[in-house]
């Protein structure tokens, strides 16, 4: 049998344990998965591109466990009642190649993406932050300021998006959970006084939601709504100002705000900086940049700590993904067992 957590369950679940002690879990599942880097299969995800959107397949193993996921992204989609991103994704045993565990993952995306982002911002941005940014108040929105809230203590946000009532929806939803939200008149005017800059808009063009002359020496940026060729949120100049660090750099180069520059361009993968093999942060005037697209270890992370999370609990089902004749050369004995006899 392989267990299943359906939307319903992974919303009670979140809900049950509280949205921010979810993301700090899911910080370690990833660090520690981030630390042994070395370890997985990595190749950049598998893009089918359409003028609607992108389909995309993101396949890694550790060589004892197996995992991939399905994701859409169709920045129109909102306008037709879409979301912008859906997913699902699995987990698998390497040792018979059987399916352990399947997710929804439209909401673990979110959560996933907020914890990865902080898991960064916490050894990247200036450790007496306190102020952040978020331009683009869409569906990641809430999570990457609750990540941020329970990994870098962060209070005091201010938020752009050309849609006022995605700004009112942001702060109707994180206000009541102890966040200040300022509801900003443009990007220039959010990111005035902030210590961490987030961007998270979706648009299927090279936008420039930023410029360099709005990005102050001290700031960390957490990049994460340019993550498709063609699709982009900052200027270029930005990503000269200070360091660029990057989750999985064959594919960042094809899908992050780097695929602006030239194919040398310096770069540091975020786990190496984990490890301590090279320097994050230098001095409090250095300009950190995380060009995130979102690379299939995080997703793998997210759904081994889902996995253990509710194992034994009522949050996960056992369902029958998997024909299991008794002989295991005898599949067509399953159906001849339910054919009428002639
Ligand atoms: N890096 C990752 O791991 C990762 C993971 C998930 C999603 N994403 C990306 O993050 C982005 C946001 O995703 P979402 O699910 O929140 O999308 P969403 O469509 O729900 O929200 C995007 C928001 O951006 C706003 N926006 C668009 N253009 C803007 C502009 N020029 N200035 C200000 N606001 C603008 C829209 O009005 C909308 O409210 C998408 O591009 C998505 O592909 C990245």
């Amino acid at each position: 049998m392989t267990r299943f957590v359906d939307v319903g369950n992974m919303i009670r679940w979140v809900a049950s344990q509280g949205t921010e002690n979810v993301l700090a879990g899911m910080i370690g599942y990833l660090e520690n998965d981030f630390a042994r880097w070395e370890t997985f299969d990595k190749i950049p995800r598998i893009a089918s591109h359409t003028p609607f959107g992108v389909i995309e397949l993101m396949p890694t193993s550790d060589h004892e466990t197996y995992g991939f996921k399905y994701v859409n992204g169709h920045p129109s989609n909102p306008a037709r009642g879409f979301q912008t991103v859906t997913a699902f994704g699995m987990l698998a045993d390497v040792h018979n190649g059987y399916p352990t565990f399947l997710s929804e993952m439209t909401v673990l995306t979110a959560l996933r993406t907020a914890a990865t982002s902080a898991m960064v911002a916490r050894k990247l941005a200036r450790p007496d932050a306190r102020r952040m940014a978020l331009i683009g108040a869409g569906s990641q929105a809430e999570f990457q300021a609750l990540a941020f809230h329970a990994a870098l203590g962060i209070t005091e946000l201010s938020v752009w998006d050309t849609d006022p009532a995605a700004m009112e929806k942001f702060a109707g939803n994180v206000e009541p959970l102890g966040l200040h939200v300022t509801i900003a008149a443009s990007a220039a005017a959010a990111v005035q006084d902030a210590d961490i800059i987030t961007t998270c808009t979706a648009d299927k063009t090279k936008a420039t939601i930023l410029t360099a002359e709005l990005v102050k020496p001290g700031v960390h940026l957490n990049a994460i709504g340019g993550d498709c060729p063609g699709k982009t949120e900052l200027a270029a100049e930005i990503l000269t100002l200070g360091d660029v660090f990057v989750e999985y750099e064959p594919q960042t180069r094809i899908e992050g705000e780097i695929q602006q520059m030239p194919a040398d361009f310096p770069v540091t993968e975020f786990w190496q900086v984990l490890t301590g093999a090279r320097p994050g942060r230098t001095s409090p005037s250095q300009v950190t940049i995380f060009d995130s697209v979102g690379f299939a270890i995080a997703d793998f992370s997210g759904l081994r700590y889902v996995r253990d999370a509710v194992a034994g609990t009522e949050f996960a089902v056992d369902i029958d993904l998997v024909a299991n004749p008794e002989d295991p050369k005898n599949l067509f004995g399953l159906v001849a067992a339910f054919s009428p006899v002639h």
